[in-house]
């Protein structure tokens, strides 16, 4: 990371927001040809949160964590610059930030959605931090919040079994330079795998009759699983030692390691991989299953809920998904 910062930034508060209805494993049983035994084994999951109210949507969770992130500093809403929902699950489009800058009463910030998938969370904080550290903006409000239960196939074991609903929000706020805590990031993308994982927008047959334009809609998520797996466990170990390498931290220096919760065999091959310790593993997939860009949001502010992490810890955070895209942000606490 090339060093131009006019100002730090630093992580000052965290919020979450989980829909109330509670899927077990058992219940999944009774939609797809699934068992408790094969979900927990495959992916350490028991249940997931899943937003079934009429008329609810990515805004409403999103506004939820936000408002708690915003009430746990007392922060006045009209001070926030800048809003970031990492969503791959709008409920517009044209995007969703907006009304949510809105609802939490940040008339002062500009907003907008960042798509990046698992990663989106991940990518909203180096993108928070470039505006922070350049100068731009003092204070910052990232949002990662998905609802991929409207976006499954309700029908396909091997995707609806991994996806929860849930929100995650943090407030970055500008600091002195000697107090920066985001010590350094590393981000990567390989479309050539992009099929790999996916809501593709499909077209019609047919054409528009006169303007022989093709229009259609988005489908569900299809998914290779294997190649998913494959891509996790070999790039993210990767990621987080050249993003450590950069700053000359080694593993040994981590005091917690914060993955995209996914999977219970991807946070543990990866540890392996790591050689770190498996009690520094932040998870808490089985209760929320993968939900998406909220994931890490939503573990992080569990952990600081229960007072876990203690100032100056070393927090190692790492997103990887669709895109194919992954990063890793080295943050002390
Ligand atoms: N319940 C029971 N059986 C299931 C099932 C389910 N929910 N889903 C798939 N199966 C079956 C398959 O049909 C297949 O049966 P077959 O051998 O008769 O064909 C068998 O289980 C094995 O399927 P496979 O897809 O090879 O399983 P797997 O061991 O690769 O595990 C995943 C599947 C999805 C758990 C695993 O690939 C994975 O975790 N991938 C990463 C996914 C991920 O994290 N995605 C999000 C990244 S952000």
């Amino acid at each position: 990371m090339k060093s131009c910062m006019v100002q730090g930034a630093k992580i000052v508060s965290t919020g979450s927001a989980i829909p109330s209805v509670k899927v077990s494993n058992e219940q999944m049983s009774s939609i797809v040809d699934t068992s408790d035994e094969w979900i927990f084994t495959r992916t350490g999951i028991k249940e997931r949160r899943l937003l079934t109210a009429y008329g609810q949507s990515v805004t409403d969770l999103a506004t939820k964590a936000a408002l708690k992130a915003i009430k746990n500093i007392s922060i006045d809403p009209s001070s926030i610059d800048l809003i970031i929902l990492a969503t791959s699950s709008p409920n517009d489009l044209f995007g969703s930030a907006s009304k949510i800058q809105y609802q939490v009463g940040a008339v002062n910030a500009v907003a907008f959605d960042l798509t990046a998938a698992c990663s989106g969370f991940v990518i909203g904080i180096v993108t928070a931090f470039q505006f922070i550290s350049n100068g731009t903006y003092d204070n910052i409000l990232v949002i990662g919040a998905d609802v991929l239960s409207k976006w499954v196939d309700w029908s396909d074991r091997g995707t609806c079994i991994l996806f929860g609903d849930a929100a995650g929000a943090v407030i970055i706020q500008s600091c002195n330079p000697n107090f920066n805590s985001i010590l350094s990031f590393h981000l990567n993308t390989d479309g050539n795998y992009a099929d790999y994982l996916s809501i593709a927008y499909k077209e019609q047959l047919n054409p528009h009759p006169i303007l022989n334009l093709y229009q259609g809609s988005f489908k569900h998520i299809s998914m290779n699983g294997k190649e998913v797996y494959k891509f996790a466990v070999s790039q993210v170990p990767l990621s987080i030692i050249s993003c450590l390498n950069k700053i000359d931290m080694s593993i040994e220096d981590v005091d917690w390691l914060l993955l995209h919760q996914a999977n219970e065999r991807i946070l543990m091959a990866v540890a392996e991989k790591l050689s770190i310790s498996t009690h520094k593993i932040i998870s808490n997939l089985s209760k929320y299953g993968n939900t998406s860009a909220a994931s890490i949001p939503l573990a992080l502010d569990e952990v600081v809920q229960l007072n876990k992490i203690s100032r100056n810890d070393i927090i190692v955070i790492a997103g990887f998904g669709a895109g194919l895209t992954w990063g890793t942000i080295v943050l002390r606490w």
